[in-house]
């Protein structure tokens, strides 16, 4: 009698078991069919912190191998600077060009060459340049930065170019309202502790609150203190600082993933641009275009330091700041920040051609002339306030390099060139490390066929902005 009903129910038990397999693969499939697409949403729910932290260390070094050995096909990575020319505070600029040419061709060579039969060939130069880890992103913090600020080290990946190819740390401070003082840095990174003995007497309070702000720490994606972050720190659980990337009003090289597009491997690498000038530009952002530096100020936080995700941020730390008595604090003291002098440049942004050289003249004469820099890059900033889409998958095919689809990216914002010697690398992305590869990249791309001399000419130009 009871082995019976064992038996029965045993049966029963197995037959209950095999629907419920059967209704939860169906479930599963029918969902499949329904949504074959990637979420944009990306999961609230983590895994334990040892447990993603072990399996990060574990892969860092391959992660970074496979990074280094796209970068070395693509660049000559060695240190090449010019010792005479110098950043305000007295880095030499790099000297390029530092990408490398296939199957054997000049620079001459390939500038004859139509985009269809760069793109055949499968040789340009300049192609997009992925995250060091595309597939997981976030902010990276360059490894000479890391050693003043050890809080903005992650432990899944290391930035990835040389220091050579990057600003100054600490960058030079101009303001437009004190010329009179020159570089207000005092050769410091400005952070939290020493902003207000820099500034206490030279700013207005409401402009002192306001670079308070932009140096204090707020929750970010891979910066919180939630068990889904990147960093080990107890000081990196705070958060960033807008001048962690920015820094001094500037930029330190930082690059993270843009959070406006989806699905992952179609979001751009974006280098963080300088904030000097911001106060003559109407545009902001490379591909965002909001429209003041109120905007970007509140949509930082608000956004791109969570990805575009409010639900994430939500749940990490979301921090709202108040648009009349925070936001606009802190976009009055961006909007101080001034361009480095340019002592060769007249009231009109031109050369003054009783100090400039021979080279730099011509320089200046292509610019405006059989190189139509002058069309986008208008004086006396060098930006016309707009996009353009330079169309630069003419010269490539379609495909996954470094787990980021390299396909055409659309307009983009023409970013000014005043003090551009300054702030390498170039584009958006920072794939042009030089400025002697930004003119390579626009002769192939404008098809202008430049001499070589006439290469020379134009960089010499670009250095004097
Ligand atoms: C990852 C480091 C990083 C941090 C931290 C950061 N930014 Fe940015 N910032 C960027 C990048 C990258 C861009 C370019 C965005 C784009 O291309 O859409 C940018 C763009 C900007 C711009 C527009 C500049 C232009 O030329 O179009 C402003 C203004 C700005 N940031 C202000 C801030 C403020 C204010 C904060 C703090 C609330 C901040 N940023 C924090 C990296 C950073
Ligand atoms: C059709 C408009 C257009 C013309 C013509 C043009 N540019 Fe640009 N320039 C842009 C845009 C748009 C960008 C930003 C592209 C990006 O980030 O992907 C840019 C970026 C740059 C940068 C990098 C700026 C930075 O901060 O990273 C340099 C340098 C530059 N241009 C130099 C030149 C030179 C030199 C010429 C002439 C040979 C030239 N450009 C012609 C639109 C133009």
């Amino acid at each position: 009698m009871t082995t019976q009903r064992t038996k029965t129910l045993m049966a029963f038990s197995i037959l209950l078991a095999i629907v419920a397999v059967m209704l939860v693969t169906r479930h599963v499939r029918a969902q499949k069919q329904q949504d074959p697409k990637p979420s944009s949403y990306s999961s609230v729910i983590e895994e334990p912190l040892d447990v993603v932290r072990a399996r990060d260390k574990a892969a860092k070094a391959g992660v970074m191998a496979a990074h280094q050995k796209l970068l070395e096909e693509r660049y000559d990575l060695s240190r090449h600077v010019d010792d005479s020319l110098r950043m305000t505070r007295g880095k030499p600029i790099p000297v390029g060009p530092t990408a490398r040419l296939k199957n054997g061709l000049t620079w001459e060579q390939l500038g004859q060459m139509s985009p269809a039969e760069i793109r055949d060939q499968g040789i340009f130069p300049y192609l997009p340049l992925p995250h060091v880890n595309h597939p997981v992103g976030g902010m990276v913090f360059p490894q000479t930065e890391i050693k003043s600020l050890p809080r903005l080290e992650r432990f899944d990946m290391d930035f990835d170019l040389p220091d050579w190819f990057l600003p100054e740390i600490p960058a030079a401070i101009f303001l437009t309202t004190r010329p009179d003082l020159g570089d207000v840095s005092k050769g410091q990174v400005v952070t939290v502790d020493n902003y207000y003995d820099l500034f206490n007497g030279i700013l207005n309070p409401k402009q002192l609150e306001g670079l308070r702000l932009l140096v204090t720490q707020f929750p970010q994606q891979q910066f919180n203190a939630t068990a889904d972050r990147k960093t080990e720190k107890a000081d990196g659980m705070r958060g960033v600082a807008c001048f962690d990337c920015h820094v001094n009003g500037h930029t330190s090289g930082a690059f993270h993933l843009v959070g406006d597009i989806r699905p992952q491997e179609n979001r751009r690498r974006i280098e963080t641009p300088s904030l000097r000038g911001v106060n003559i530009q109407r545009l902001f952002g490379s591909q965002r275009a909001l429209k003041t530096v109120e905007d970007f100020t509140e949509f930082e936080q608000r956004a791109a330091y969570f990805d575009g995700d409010p639900v994430g941020a939500t749940k990490k730390g979301l921090n709202i700041l108040d648009r009349g008595s925070q936001v606009h604090d802190m976009a009055e003291f961006e909007e101080l920040l001034d361009f480095p002098p340019a002592p060769k440049l007249n009231v009109y942004g031109r050369l003054d051609r009783t100090k400039a050289n021979e080279s730099e003249i011509r320089g200046e004469e292509l610019f405006f002339g059989k190189a139509n820099c002058s069309s986008c890059h208008t004086p006396p900033y060098y930006t016309d306030n707009s996009m353009h889409d330079l169309q630069v998958e003419r010269f490539y095919k379609p495909r996954l390099e470094g787990g980021m689809l390299i396909t055409a990216q659309g307009p983009i914002k023409t970013f000014p060139l005043r003090g551009i010697k300054e702030s390498p690398p170039y584009l958006h992305d920072g794939r042009l490390l030089t400025l002697e590869d930004t003119v390579e990249f626009f002769n192939l791309v404008l098809e202008i066929k430049l001499t070589a001399q006439e290469k020379r000419d134009l960089t010499a130009f670009l250095r004097v902005l």
